[in-house]
């Protein structure tokens, strides 16, 4: 967990575009007269998308006085939640998933390509295009290692076509979501969709061969419980003898 502080350079003014007023006020009127501080994290979530995916103060304190909340709690929750950015993080922000399943299949890897291309985390590279920062599982495991840049997730990186994605979003070039390798959400890779075609799954041999296990164990317990009491029996005639 690092330290979160807010940009030392800071804009000297802050307000909502006159369709995100809007849709604050919208917001706002969801909840019950006194309880309009639970818009907060939306307000902010707007503010930030609105100022270039990070968070000026004079957004805070707007969001404060549109709330009626004092600076510091809102600054409180800013400062808590790791999805607000406290200073800039040029046009293309990319989280990189850094834990287990994307470390093991290669986001240390893609570590590499950032910090050769963007330089350390949490700057801005030299041309504003770029910012990126180690984050923990951002839940698509399965299309592991992935990355998330602004919105948008971008899976099933290599090195090589996370290089000609990171060449196309600074050209402007369109670029393709979810899956570098055209696999549909989490299904299996393109040609390996053979998973439920193994027969041994339908015609019991499976479940049977487990289940058999259980049977055995049951009759061997059997077996020795009437064997234990047979010579219980036996000891029992041999004394009254
Ligand atoms: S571990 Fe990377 S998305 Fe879950």
């Amino acid at each position: 967990m690092s330290v979160r502080r807010l940009a030392q350079k800071q804009p000297d003014s802050f307000d909502f575009t006159p369709e995100n007023r809007a849709w604050a006020e919208r917001e706002i009127a969801k909840y019950p007269p006194g309880r309009q501080a639970s818009a907060v994290i939306p307000l902010l979530w707007r503010a930030q998308a609105q100022n270039d995916y990070w968070l000026p103060q004079k957004a805070i304190e707007k969001v404060a006085r549109m709330l009626s909340m004092p600076d510091i709690r809102v600054l409180e929750i800013a400062t808590f939640y790791s999805m607000f950015n406290l200073e800039p993080v040029g046009q293309h922000f990319i989280q990189l998933c850094g834990t287990t399943p994307c470390m093991l299949r290669g986001a240390n890897a893609l570590k590499d390509v950032l910090s050769r291309r963007v330089g350390e985390q949490r700057h801005v590279s030299a041309d504003g295009k770029f910012a990126w920062l180690e984050v923990e599982c951002l839940g698509a495991c399965c299309n592991a290692p992935m990355v998330q840049i602004n919105d948008d997730y971008y899976e099933d990186l290599t090195p090589e076509n996370f290089n000609k994605l990171l060449d196309d979003l600074a050209a402007g070039r369109p670029v393709q979501k979810g899956s570098q390798i055209g696999r549909k959400s989490s299904e299996p890779e393109p040609g390996k969709a053979d998973t439920l075609n193994d027969a041994s799954l339908f015609d019991g041999s499976v479940v049977g061969t487990w289940k058999k296990r259980f049977v055995d164990a049951r009759a061997a317990e059997k077996e020795a419980a009437e064997k234990a009491a047979a010579e219980k029996a036996a000891a029992a005639a041999a004394e009254k003898k």
